[in-house]
């Protein structure tokens, strides 16, 4: 049973694709849609060098990369958020010995598909106390099944160890609620620190209609909140997503995995040269079509064209191919963000996904928000790629507004779970 309150110690756990995370925070309800979140904790383990050499996630070595990783990093997590808690938040909650029922099937069997785990799990258990956390949080879906797996199997194993409830969040809502954070200032802490300490944020939850849009390697979709948790799809890719034509782009001119962030700095080298090259000029899919959706897979094919019709492609002509994809693919998503906006009367936007990293979508997104003197809320870079911290964030709120209504004990992994 998880027991409704307003301040609540959560760990959250995140394995959707490459990135094995798990975060620790201290969420504090302030108002009603007002939070403070302290992060103690916030660990991860990038795979990308090792889905390089395969250009792309290869399902079954991330979830093997996962297994391995979640034991150590939960020791680190949670030995980083004591060390923390006692250092510089001036409390420490009183953890308790683990009884470790190790002798007890239930766990073995809840990680019999995940070899290798239980026994690193029970080593790891070992060397750290039993957390007092009020919740455990681990990312349900979307994402690549096996991986996902892992992370839920593991998360199941330590709730029943501890004794701790579990619950299950909508990755794609932890991208939208991370976005919402603003950091305080040092000054502003009502902590005693010296110049260091965890980073403390503040979350209010914007006026409503809002809209949503999600970018990432998995999905492009534009979404309308007209009350806080609900959400209606307005549009979504019809093919490829966004992060998915870059990574696909960066492949048909010869760079590595992930390919958004070589795309971009590709093209910020070719903004920065002045040049004027060869004038490239990329369709904008589905750019003035009546409704909300994309497609990006006819940009890519037409990148491939272009790519292929040159004689010997130059570093510069990657450049610009890479400078004009990026104007292409973000000027869709700004005209159709404007345009649901405008059409829906959303009072806040809000951008979330890997691809909000990219530099250039961001600019145009700010100028969008002037230009239609609306709020834009939109995560700090590191941020924008998966991390556990979404996910603690986007359970803790769910558990102080709903208490123990959200609480479901046997869920599985859903690789196309949806928002709506
Ligand atoms: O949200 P995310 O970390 O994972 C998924 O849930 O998919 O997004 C990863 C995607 C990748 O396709 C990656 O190429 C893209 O985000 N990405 C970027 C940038 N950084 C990451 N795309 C464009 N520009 C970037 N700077
Ligand atoms: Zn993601």
């Amino acid at each position: 049973m998880i027991k409704q309150k307003n301040n609540m110690k959560i760990l959250g756990i995140e394995t959707s694709c490459d990135e094995t995370a798990i975060s620790v925070i201290e969420i504090i309800e302030k108002k009603t849609d007002e939070f403070e979140i302290i992060v103690l904790a916030n660990e991860l383990l990038s795979q990308i060098d090792i889905h390089k050499k395969y250009g792309g996630v290869f399902p079954t070595l991330a979830k093997r990369e996962h297994a391995k990783n979640l034991p150590p990093l939960l020791t680190k997590a949670l030995l980083k958020a004591k060390k923390t808690e006692s250092e510089f938040c001036g409390y420490t909650k009183k953890n308790t010995v683990s009884e470790i029922p190790f002798d007890n099937s239930e766990i073995e069997s809840l990680l019999s598909r995940e070899p290798g785990m239980f026994s690193a799990l029970k080593k790891e258990i070992a060397k750290i106390e039993k957390p007092a956390l009020d919740a455990i949080v681990v990312t349900r879906g979307p994402g690549l099944e096996p991986a996902l797996w892992t992370g839920i199997n593991f998360a199941k194993a330590i709730s029943t160890i501890w004794k701790i409830p579990l619950l299950a969040v909508n990755h794609m809502e932890g991208h939208i609620f991370v976005s919402l954070l603003k950091k305080r200032n040092f000054a502003e802490q009502n902590i005693k620190n010296k110049g260091e300490g965890p980073e403390i944020f503040d979350l209010k939850i914007p006026s409503l209609p809002i809209v949503s849009l999600l970018v990432s390697g998995g999905h492009t979709e534009l979404i309308l909140s007209n009350e806080v948790f609900h959400y209606q799809i307005l549009g979504k890719t019809r093919d490829d997503a966004a992060g998915e034509a870059f990574d696909k782009v960066a492949r048909i001119i010869g760079l590595p995995y992930p390919g958004g962030p070589e795309i971009s700095k590709l093209a910020e080298k070719w903004r920065a040269s002045g040049k004027k090259g060869l004038g490239i000029v990329f369709p904008q899919p589905m750019v003035n079509s009546k409704n909300f959706d994309f497609s990006f897979s006819g940009l890519k094919t037409s990148v491939l064209y272009f790519f292929k019709k040159l004689k010997n492609p130059g570093e510069e002509e990657k450049m610009e191919i890479a400078a004009a994809f990026e104007d292409a693919t973000t000027d869709v998503l700004i005209s159709k963000t404007k345009k649901a906006v405008k059409e829906k009367g959303a009072r806040a936007i809000i951008v979330g996904g890997g691809v909000v990293a990219n530099k250039i979508l961001r600019q145009k997104l700010m100028f969008l928000s002037e230009k239609q003197k609306i709020p834009l809320f939109i995560p700090e870079i590191p941020h924008s790629t998966d991390n556990a911290l979404m996910i603690a964030i986007a359970g803790g709120i769910r558990l102080i507004r709903f208490g123990n209504a959200v609480h479901d004990e046997n869920f599985g992994a859903e690789g196309n779970l949806k928002m709506a």
